[in-house]
């Protein structure tokens, strides 16, 4: 009989020890008050800070694929020299999957941003067999560093002046 009670007792025992439960008028109260979305920093504040300081470290996990060097060779992936503001499928002397030729448009930072997220959702059926970066911190990093591995690197993206990332003492030096 007793076994029998502890039996019927874990299970929820268990439960409570993962999740809260909130019963009765408390979690109606819970219920109804509004959700505050806590929203990060936005892309393009991310890509302003990362390009005070852009870093080749942040390439490295493209680096067996790629050379982002100003004449540099193509490897698995094309050279990315010029990259940002280019249109996909766009360098000479390397031979793209037709998804990557026909996708479209310019490599903006938004585009970047997705590609490098997931790249065969952004590209179906593209060659690059890369997983994608899980965070848009280490997204940004890496835009900063492409953006400025060109011969005129593009415009920075405008962010609200209300937004804009505080000069760090690096920069105003
Ligand atoms: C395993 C090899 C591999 C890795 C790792 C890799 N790429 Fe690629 N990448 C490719 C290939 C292959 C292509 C050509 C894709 C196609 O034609 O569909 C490509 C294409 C691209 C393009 C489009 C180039 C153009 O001319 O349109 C960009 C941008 C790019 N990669 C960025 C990156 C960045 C940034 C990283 C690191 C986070 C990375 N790649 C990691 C293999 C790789």
């Amino acid at each position: 009989m007793l076994l029998f009670a502890v039996v019927r007792i874990a299970p929820e025992f268990f439960i409570e020890e993962d999740h809260e439960i909130i019963q009765g008028p408390e979690a109606a109260a819970i219920d109804t008050q509004p959700t505050t979305v806590v929203a990060g920093p936005s892309l393009g504040e991310l890509i302003n800070i990362a390009a005070q300081n852009p870093s080749s470290r942040s390439f490295r996990k493209c680096q067996a694929c790629h050379d982002a060097t100003s004449g540099g060779p193509n490897k698995i992936g094309p050279n990315l020299w010029n990259i940002v503001g280019a249109a996909p499928g766009g360098k000479a002397g390397y031979s793209y999957s037709n998804a990557m030729t026909s996708k479209g448009g310019t490599w903006d930072y938004n585009a970047l941003n997705e590609f490098l997220a997931a790249p065969s959702s952004a590209v179906p059926r593209t060659k690059m067999t890369f997983a994608g970066l899980r965070t848009m911190e280490e997204r940004a990093a890496i835009i900063a560093y492409l953006r400025a591995s060109a011969d005129n690197p593009v415009p920075l993206p405008e962010v609200p002046v209300e937004d804009a990332p505080e000069e760090t003492p690096a920069a105003s030096r």
